[in-house]
C-alpha cells in the first residue's frame, strides 16, 4: 500500500534528521480547538506544528471557553476559526463532527477524535509503533481488547489494520462488542473474512475462550485454521482500551470489565505479545506492567507528535511532502431529499441548521450512508419521482425506476408525507 510505506519512510526521515523540517511551516497558523478532554492528542499536534516552524492558536476547553457556551453553532465557530489559521485540529463528542467541520472551516480540518466514531492520527500513531518495531503488519495478529464498540481508537485501528494486511482478534468486553454492520463494512472494503479461534485467556477478558479473528480473505491457512476454533497460539501485539465510561448510559455497564494481569503475560500465547493502550488508561492495565519488556504504551504516546509531523506536510507542504493516499472526507454522489440520521448522537442531529446529508454508495444496489457519521439510512420503501409512485425496497418494480428518479423512504408514512402513494 502506496500510502503507508511513504508514510512510515516519512516517520522515519523526520526522526533522523528533524533540523531539516524546521522551518516547513514558518508562518503557518493551526488551530486547535477541543470540545472533549485531551492531553496526548492536543499537545501532540500542537507540539509537532511548532517542531516545524508554525504558530498556534489554541481552544483547549471549547464546551467552557468558545462561544459554544453563547450557543453558537458548530458550524459557524469553525467558519470564523478557519478564517483566522492554516489549518484546523478538532476534538468533538459528536459522531461526524470532523467532516461537518470540515464542510464550514474552507482550511483543512483534522479529525482529532471525534464521537466514538473514528481517531485517524491515533491510528497512525498506533501503526507507525507497531511498523518501527516489525517493518510490516502483514499477517501480524493484533487483539483489541475492552470498550471497542464507544472506543473511537478501537475502530479507527481496525480500519488501518485491515488497510495492512493485519489479522484482527476483537476481544470486545461482554456488551460492548461493535456493531455487526461496522465490521460487515471492513469484510466488504478490505476482502477480509471472518474466522474463530480460542484460548481460556480469552474467556477471563471476555467471558467466552472463543473469539472472532478478521483476516484477508487470500490469506494462507495455517495452522492456526485446522479446526472450527483451534487454540491460537500467538498473538504478535495487544491493544487494550478503557471503558469509555463518558459515552454510556451508565445504566449498559453491569459486568466486570476486563483488566490484564501480571499472569496473563506468563502465557505462551503472550509471549512476544507487544503492549499497546492509546491512553489514558485506567484499572484495565496495571502500572506493574511498565516495565514489562512487551509494554510499548509510552513509547506509542511519544510517537504522537512525529506521525503528526508528517501529516502536517502531507496537508500544507504537499509541494515537497504529500503522501499519496492521504485523502480529505469521503467523496461520492450526494443525496440530500432524505429523512434524518437515525444515530441519535449524529452531528446532524444536534446541530441547529443542519440538514442531513447522505452518500450515495453503488454496490450494486444502492446504499445511503450519512455524509457525517456513515450510518446506514433505514430504506423500507422507494418512490419514482416523476409518478410519485411508492413501492416495498425489494419489489420487483423499483428495479423499472431510473436511477436519476428513485427516492428512497425509512417508512411508508415518511412517504406518505411527501405525496407519494
Ligand atoms: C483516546 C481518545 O480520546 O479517544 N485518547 C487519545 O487520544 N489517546 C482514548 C481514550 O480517551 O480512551
Amino acid at each position: 500500500m502506496p500510502f503507508l510505506q511513504e508514510f512510515h519512510n516519512r516517520v522515519r526521515e523526520l526522526e533522523r534528521e528533524p533540523e531539516r523540517f524546521a522551518d516547513a511551516l514558518r508562518g503557518k497558523l493551526l488551530a486547535t480547538i477541543f470540545y472533549e478532554a485531551s492531553t496526548r492528542t492536543r499537545l501532540s499536534f500542537e507540539a509537532a506544528f511548532q517542531r516545524l516552524g508554525g504558530g498556534i492558536l489554541s481552544v483547549p476547553d471549547a464546551m467552557g471557553q468558545s462561544s459554544f457556551k453563547k450557543g453558537e453553532s458548530l458550524s459557524d465557530t469553525m467558519r470564523v476559526i478557519g478564517g483566522y489559521s492554516d489549518v484546523v485540529v478538532l476534538r468533538h463528542s459528536a459522531d461526524g463532527a470532523s467532516r461537518l467541520a470540515a464542510r464550514s472551516a474552507r482550511v483543512p480540518v483534522i479529525n482529532g477524535g471525534d464521537g466514538r466514531l473514528g481517531h485517524p492520527t491515533q491510528s497512525l500513531v498506533d501503526l507507525a509503533t507497531l511498523h518501527r518495531e516489525w517493518g510490516t503488519l502483514r499477517d501480524k495478529t493484533v487483539g483489541i481488547l475492552g470498550d471497542v464498540r464507544h472506543g473511537r481508537t478501537a475502530r479507527s485501528l481496525v480500519w488501518a489494520l485491515a488497510a495492512s494486511g493485519a489479522r484482527v482478534l476483537p476481544l470486545p468486553a461482554p456488551g460492548f462488542d461493535w456493531e455487526a454492520d461496522f465490521e460487515k463494512r471492513i469484510l466488504s472494503r478490505f476482502e477480509y473474512r471472518v474466522s474463530q479461534v480460542s484460548h481460556p485467556l480469552f474467556a477471563r477478558w471476555t467471558g467466552n475462550p472463543v473469539a472472532r479473528i478478521l483476516e484477508p480473505r487470500g490469506a494462507r491457512q495455517g495452522q492456526l485454521f485446522l479446526d472450527d476454533a483451534p487454540t491460537l497460539r500467538h498473538l504478535d501485539a495487544l491493544y487494550i482500551t478503557r471503558l469509555q465510561f463518558e459515552r454510556l448510559d451508565r445504566k449498559d455497564f453491569m459486568g466486570a470489565y476486563p483488566a490484564l494481569r501480571p499472569e496473563d503475560l506468563d502465557e505462551s500465547l503472550m509471549e512476544s505479545t507487544l503492549l499497546l493502550h492509546p491512553l489514558p488508561r485506567r484499572e484495565e492495565l496495571p502500572p506493574v506492567l511498565d516495565g514489562d519488556r512487551r509494554s510499548l504504551y509510552f513509547e506509542q504516546a511519544r510517537m504522537g507528535p512525529v506521525v503528526r509531523q508528517a501529516i502536517f506536510l502531507a496537508t500544507l507542504r504537499p509541494d515537497r511532502w504529500a503522501l499519496p493516499g492521504l485523502r480529505p472526507m469521503p467523496a461520492g454522489r450526494e443525496e440530500e431529499a432524505l429523512d434524518s440520521c437515525p444515530n441519535e448522537n449524529c452531528i446532524s442531529n444536534l446541530e441547529v441548521f443542519q440538514p442531513p446529508a447522505w452518500r450515495v454508495i453503488n454496490r450494486p444496489r444502492a446504499v445511503f450512508l450519512c455524509a457525517f457519521c456513515d450510518a446506514h439510512f433505514p430504506v423500507t420503501h422507494v418512490g419514482c419521482r416523476s409518478s410519485k409512485r411508492l413501492h416495498p425496497l425489494h419489489g420487483p418494480e423499483v428495479t423499472k425506476i431510473h436511477a436519476e428518479n428513485l427516492q428512497p423512504f425509512a417508512s411508508r408514512d415518511a412517504a406518505a408525507a411527501r405525496g407519494y402513494s
